[in-house]
């Protein structure tokens, strides 16, 4: 699959903001300025498909974690959130990840779908985890086990 993916800068935090704002509720929003700030950290970097999604996720010794995705409402089911991801794990794999972490909302089958289908397992329930008292499911890929196709992303 040809993708537009590519890394994001700090310079780029505006659009990855305005992709965000699209796919998540008001209090769920992060600006550009907290997106800018989390780029600047070490071990963490932001995906790009311009005008149609974005991804950000950080690799801390062996353990990498999907931040946040979000794809544009018009755009969705069209294989860009499964490309983006694709992209993450081959990237944190390179950066020395042997296993993915996310944290996803129990309700939110478009993502459970998506991280189920990419082989991610669910390893952990947190209770109330969200502000409407909606629990988080703790959800694992073990990236040595040859999960990663380099030519999906
Ligand atoms: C989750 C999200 C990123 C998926 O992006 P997308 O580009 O629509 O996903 P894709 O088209 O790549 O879908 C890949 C697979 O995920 C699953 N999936 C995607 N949307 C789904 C839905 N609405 N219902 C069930 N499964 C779904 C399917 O298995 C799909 O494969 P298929 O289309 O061949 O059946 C998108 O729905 C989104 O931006 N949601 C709002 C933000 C969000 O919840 N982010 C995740 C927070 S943890």
């Amino acid at each position: 699959v040809t993708t537009g993916i590519r890394l994001a800068t700090v310079k780029d935090a505006a659009m990855l903001a305005a992709l965000h704002a699209e796919s998540f509720d008001p209090g769920e929003q992060w600006s550009a300025q907290v997106i800018g700030g989390q780029m600047a950290l070490h071990g963490t970097f932001g995906l790009l498909w311009p005008n149609l999604g974005m991804l950000l996720a950080r690799v801390a010794a062996d353990e990498g974690e999907i931040l946040t995705l979000g794809v544009d409402k018009a755009r969705r089911r069209a294989g860009v959130g499964r490309a983006l991801l694709q992209e993450a794990l081959v990237r944190a794999a390179a950066l020395g990840a042997e296993k993915m972490f996310l944290e996803v909302a129990i309700t939110n089958e478009p993502a459970l779908g998506l991280y189920r289908a990419s082989g991610f397992e669910r390893v952990g329930v947190r209770h109330a985890y969200y502000e409407d008292g909606t629990d988080a499911l703790i959800m694992r890929l073990d990236l040595a086990a040859g999960a990663v196709d380099p030519s999906a992303a």
